[in-house]
């Protein structure tokens, strides 16, 4: 709906916390990958439409990106914008996230921004449901040991999201920082989770997981993260760590031998673990999987990959869920950033409208003295 005012609401950080802490933080996973499940089973490409992302890349002052990652629902009239950088400097140069971001939604009818708000938790939030979510379709029903190899940001919300929809017993965790190895713990522990925790070895994780998430920010050029080697015949991985040309986290030998399902084939195929694939090796589109589940049952009892390079239908949705709860609870705040003239066709007109026209003192004080300061000049 377009707002009458044409302000634009702004939620903060805090507004964010506020939400989560009146809603919970199970709640709200449980409630993110219901509504994740059921915006990819009822995806349609001609109604939502997704080009491949796009942006900056660049080595100085560090190595990172910034990119946009869009989304046009012709259903609703707007179009959905995430920014999104990744500098896997900052947690260690600058005591801030690999991953910063802020996602936004227009108005399609005007133009209009109608929101903004973080993406940084909402990134984590989302990334994990998808995990859950793919799990829960592609892996193996009775799974109870869960690998991590990255121990960061996502890999909080890996776990967490997927001890939402499996039962488990065991997490295998790695991460080459020791620092961040041994803080895992801790920075899971509102989690509450009753589970066996042990770290270890990449190849332990490999061999005795169910299910492995990798988020590693791994670099270019220096994976895979392990070669080859015995595991479950049903294990599932979230690759989620590879999202960039020549950043890759698992073997091909590997890859050829499971189901590869990736979340946006024409992005995988640049940035995801397809980037190592032929056409003939990979799967269908995850939405296509979920969409027709008993034809993709049998994948549950093979080793499966969820190709997970990030889609904007995800940000949507996580989203539409905050944006709800902060209209309930009635948070954000209002603002009025475009500059809409009364007169459409005449954007000087607060010049003339001096009348209606309430300046701060101190603006009006700082402008007599520029002009009193130019009248000098004049002289
Ligand atoms: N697929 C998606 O939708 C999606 C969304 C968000 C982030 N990501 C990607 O996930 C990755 C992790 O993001 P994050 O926010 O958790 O970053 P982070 O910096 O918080 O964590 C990454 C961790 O990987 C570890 N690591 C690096 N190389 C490793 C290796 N060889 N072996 C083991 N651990 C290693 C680092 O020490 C670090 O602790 C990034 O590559 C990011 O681009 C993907």
């Amino acid at each position: 709906m377009t707002d009458p005012n044409n302000s634009t609401l702004v939620l903060s950080a805090s507004d964010i916390a506020e939400i989560v802490r009146a809603v919970g933080i199970d709640d709200l996973m449980d409630t993110l990958i219901s509504r994740m499940t059921t915006a990819f089973e009822t995806f349609d490409p001609e109604q939502t439409v997704i080009p491949v992302r796009s942006g900056f890349n660049y080595e100085t002052p560090v190595r990172g990106l910034i990119e946009w990652m869009p989304l046009f629902n012709k259903n609703e009239n707007k179009v959905v914008v995430k920014m999104v950088g990744y500098h896997p400097d900052n947690p260690e140069g600058f005591d801030l996230p690999t991953i910063i971001s802020t996602i936004s939604c227009y108005d399609t009818q005007t133009g209009h921004l109608k929101g903004i708000m973080d993406g940084v938790f909402l990134t984590a939030l989302r990334t994990g449901a998808a995990s859950a979510m793919a799990s829960r379709t592609l892996g193996y029903p009775e799974s109870s040991t869960l690998g991590l190899i990255g121990c960061g940001a996502q890999a909080v919300t890996q776990l967490h999201a997927i001890s939402r929809v499996f039962k488990l017993k065991k997490v295998l965790y790695y991460d080459n920082d020791e620092a961040t190895l041994t803080s895992f713990r801790d920075r899971t522990a509102m989690l509450n989770l009753n589970i066996e925790w042990v770290p270890t070895t990449i190849e332990k994780i490999v061999e005795q997981s169910d299910i492995i998430s990798t988020a590693t920010s791994i670099n270019i050029g220096e994976g895979p993260l392990f070669q080859n080697l015995k595991t479950k015949d049903w294990l599932h991985i979230n690759a989620v760590g590879s999202d960039f040309p020549g950043k890759t986290e698992l073997p091909l030998d590997f890859l050829k031998d499971s189901f590869v399902c990736p979340d946006f084939l024409g992005q995988a195929v640049v940035e995801g673990e397809c980037q190592q694939l032929q056409a003939a090796d990979i799967g269908p589109e995850f939405f296509v999987c979920i969409k027709n589940p008993e034809d993709y049952r049998f994948v549950k009892n093979q080793k499966s990959i969820f190709d997970s390079t990030g889609l904007p239908l995800e940000d949507q949705v996580v989203m539409d869920l905050i944006l709800e709860y902060a209209l309930e609870m009635n948070l954000g705040q209002k603002i009025n950033i475009e500059k809409i003239s009364a007169d459409a066709k005449s954007p000087y007109d607060f010049l003339y409208m001096n009348d209606n026209l309430t300046l701060n003192p101190a603006v009006i004080a700082a402008i007599s003295e520029k002009q009193n300061g130019s009248q000098k000049i004049n002289k």
